[in-house]
This record gives structure tokens, sequence and C-alpha cells, in this order.
């Protein structure tokens, strides 16, 4: 007879049992319910409700079910409802319904599921966010080689300005790095304490919701018991952070593509990270950063999923919810394994700075430069130069030349034509104007590609990644200390 259907007078049929179980999407949160029952009933046993004895044998019974799950001995099927029926089940078949019937008291697995999935959540947004730093670091490791690396910068995909390819990899730094911080702060959010809440107005029982809250290492509480059993915003800003990452992950992904491709040729993975053809021998396919393109998609199907599951849902818990965990751990380990992989391409990724030199060479892309020059040098009004400069790109397309070969005199007669005045610059100026290297040298904005600006950024990112980091392993050292201490609780009533 199934523990939680004692007021029905027959079990499910087998077809509305495996649609109605969650054990599946429950697995994941196997231990996470050992520890929250465990840290419950402590907190029982302190308040005086579970008697010493008893509770000594609920925690032995808890940790051999964790040992044969550990084992790979737990099968689970569709006769179980969820994962908490199996360990409650469990934990009476072993020590009887006397003593394992308290386990429950003053819990519902209204409190129960969501519990377990803050606990597990939390444990994945800190993973997610070391690993991000790994790839903030890979990438600043990369621009600090690429300081001088010229490269052309698009905009619509056209040629723009001379760039460097360590400032663009700073660009990518810096929208992780905001994507960590979103992830710190969502997960302040993740970490606090729904349990004690009850089904959805509290209990009777003398619970200390503040005992739990210690014992499992969460930041706070979720004070409101209806907010506690039934809000899932925090899986939703959980899934909506994944997915503003993958955007990010994405957007990289297409850059590092498109520059992929035998026309280009300014980067190559690593041969771990490509793929071949079935047929064609010659194909080297950098397939990895279409899936991480691809699966940042998945990802934002999660957030719409989770989304939609709960806005219609009335306040208080509804079966609905128990599906809010498929969407949220696929996400959680869709963004994950695509920033291992990121982090791996960006690692070993070859840079044919021959190749982006190669495109700057002769490009018109000098243009804004010479503009500029004919500001600063022959005191034109930028709009003035502007026309001057496209009269002069027009000129020398028509007669297949550059804009470095144009002369002094040359530029003088255009101004001449286009504004009615001359505008002279002297051949040091115009030989500057047009040197992809002398243009990256004249910028001055700060954040420019100069290479003195990219270092001074690089030097700013390595202090902000090493404050991160220690935010995040004091984040990841409180829980694992609130775990172990919770295991050294567990060991020492365990033994009566
Ligand atoms: N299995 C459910 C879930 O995953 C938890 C149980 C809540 N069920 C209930 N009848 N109140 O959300």
């Amino acid at each position: 007879m199934s523990l939680f259907r004692s007021r029905l007078a027959k079990e499910f049929d087998d077809r509305t049992a495996r649609f109605h179980t969650s054990v599946v999407e429950d697995l994941r949160i196997f231990e996470d319910d050992i520890n929250g029952t465990e840290a419950h009933d402590i907190m029982l046993h302190e308040q005086g409700i579970i008697p010493r004895e008893a509770l000594a044998k609920i925690l032995t019974a808890l940790e051999e079910i964790r040992a044969q799950w550990r084992a790979g001995e737990v099968e689970i099927g569709a006769e179980y409802e969820d994962v908490h029926e199996y360990i409650e089940t469990k934990v009476v078949e072993r020590v009887g319904l006397d003593v394992g019937g308290m386990i429950h008291t003053g819990r519902s697995r209204n409190d129960q599921v969501v519990v377990d999935m803050r606990l597990r959540t939390r444990e994945e947004l800190l993973a997610i966010n070391a690993q991000l730093i790994e790839l903030v670091e890979a990438l600043l490791k990369r621009a600090g080689e690429n300081v001088e690396t010229l490269m052309m910068l698009y905009t619509h995909g056209q040629h723009a300005q001379v760039g460097t390819f360590a400032h663009y990899l700073v660009s990518y730094a810096d929208a992780f790095l905001r994507d960590s911080q979103r992830l710190s702060e969502c997960y302040s959010r993740v970490n606090l304490n729904p349990l004690g809440s009850g089904p959805v107005g509290g209990t009777s029982i003398n619970v200390d919701r503040r005992k739990t809250t210690e014992l499992l290492g969460f930041d706070g509480l979720v004070e409101n018991s209806i907010d506690a059993t039934s809000g899932r915003d925090w899986a939703v800003e959980t899934a909506s952070t994944c997915a503003i990452l993958m955007g990010n992950l994405s957007r990289a992904a297409a850059d590092l593509l498109e520059w992929s491709s035998v026309e280009f040729a300014y980067v190559e993975l690593a041969d771990e990270y490509a793929s071949s053809s079935s047929i064609m021998p010659q194909k080297k396919n950098p397939s990895t950063l279409e899936l991480i393109r691809g699966k940042s998609s998945e990802v934002y199907g999660c957030l719409s999923e989770l989304l939609t599951m709960v806005k219609g849902v009335n306040s208080g818990y509804s079966q609905d919810l128990q599906q809010t965990k498929i969407p949220l751990w696929r996400c959680l380990d869709t963004t994950r394994t695509s920033l291992e992989v990121m982090t791996g391409i960006v690692s070993t990724l070859a840079v044919n700075e021959a190749k982006m030199r190669e495109r700057l060479k002769g490009s018109l892309t000098v243009a804004v430069e010479l503009a500029e020059t004919l500001v600063t040098e022959a005191g034109l009004s930028f709009r003035e130069s502007y026309r001057t400069a496209a009269a002069l790109v027009r000129k020398v397309l028509a007669e297949g030349r550059t804009l470095s070969a144009l002369t002094p005199s040359e530029i003088d007669a255009v101004a001449e034509e286009v504004l009615g005045k001359g505008a002279q610059i002297s051949q040091e100026h115009l030989d500057q104007a047009t040197d992809p290297e002398a243009c990256l040298m004249r910028r001055k904005s700060e954040g420019s590609p100069h290479p003195d600006h990219v270092r001074a950024m690089l030097e700013k990112r390595a202090e902000l990644v090493k404050v991160y980091r220690i935010h995040i392993e004091a984040q990841t050292g409180k829980v694992s200390g609130a775990l172990e201490s919770l295991r050294g609780k567990v060991a020492s009533y365990s033994e009566g």
C-alpha cells in the first residue's frame, strides 16, 4: 500500500502512475532529499519532538539508503510518486512505522521538494559560475598574448576600423563577468530556506526554521509560507541568467565560426574541438561552436517553458510545479557543458596573426583615421574632412589604388574641389593616417584597442577575476562547510 494514499481505496492505475510520477527528474535531488530530511529531523529532535533513540534509527536508515544510492543499487519505478515517497517508505521499511513515521512531522512535500530543488540549484549555480570564471581567465590569457595582434573590426559585416584580437577578447570577458555577477545575485535569492512552511500555511508543530537554515547552509529564510512553497521565480531567474549567458556565448561562437572559415582563416579550432565529414575528406568542421549556438536556443526554450509553466498557477502548491524541475535541470546542464567546451576552444584556439594583418593591408578601413587627421592637422571641421575623405575613397576605388598611395597634393586638390578650399597635411601625417598600425597607436579614447588601453583593461580584469573567484569560493566553502558539519551531527546522533 502506497504511503500517501490512505484516503483512497485504490492505487493509481499503471498508466496514471507513470504519467504522474516525478521519480526520473527527482533522481537529481536524491541526496539533497536525504540531507534536507536529516536536517529537519535533527531540528525536530533538538526541539524535543523526536526522541534521541528514534532519531538515531532514522539517521542510520537514511545513511544506509544514501550508501545504496551511491553504490548504484537504488531502483525507483513509477510505483513511487516521487523520491520523497521512496525515501520515507524505505525508512519505514527499515525502522517501522512508529519510528520511521516520525520523519515527516511538521513537513509537507511542498516545502520538502522546494528545499531539495534549491539545495541542488545553488550547487549548480556555483559550479557554473566557477566554470565561467575559468572561461574569463582563458579569454584574458589569450588577450594578453594578442595585445598587438592587429585585426579588422566590422560593423554591418563590413570593414570598419583597425582593432586588435585582444581588444575583441576582452569585450567577451566583460560580458561574461557581468554574467558572473548575475549568477551571484541569483544565487543570493536561491540559497534561502523554504523548509518549515508546511503545505502552504505553516505548521502547529514547534519547528525551528532558523535551525534548519543553519544546518543546511542557507543564507536566510523564505519567510512567508505561501511564497516559500509555491514561488518558483528563483527558478525562472536561474534560467534567465543562464539564457543571457548562453546568448553571450552564442554571439562569441558566431564570430569564431565565421573567422574559422577558409575565407577568413583568422582562427582555427584545435582538432579536439572540431569534427570532420563522413564523405568530404578535407573537412574540418567547427561544429562544437555551432552546437553552442544551437544549444543557446535550448536554454531559451527552458526559460520560456518555466515562464509559461508558472504564470497561471494560483498561489499554493499545484502539481504543475513538479514539471519545473525538468527545464531547470536541462538549462543548468546545457549551460555548464557549453561553458566547459567554450573554455577548451578558447584555450587551444590557433590565431593566425598574418591572415588578420593581411586583411588590413590596403584596406579602406583607415578612412576614418584619414578624416580625423584632416581635422587635427588641416583644421577642417569633421563634416568637411568626412566629405573630403569620402571623395578620396571614391577616387581611389575608381583608380584601383589604395588610400596610402595618395599624395598630399592630391588630397589638397580633392578638398579644393569638394569644399572650395584646400587641405594641407604632410606626407608623414598622411603615411601615419593610412598605416593600420599607426592608426591603432593614434587611438586615444579610453577603452579603445590601443595596446596601452588594452593592457590597462587586462590589469583591471585580472583584479576582478580574483575578487569574483574569492566570492564564489566563499559561497562554496559555506555550503560545503555546512554540509560537512551536518554529516558530523548525523554521525554523532546515529551513535544513539
Ligand atoms: N513530486 C512533487 C514535485 O516534484 C512534490 C510533491 C508535491 N505533491 C503534493 N501532492 N503536494 O513537485
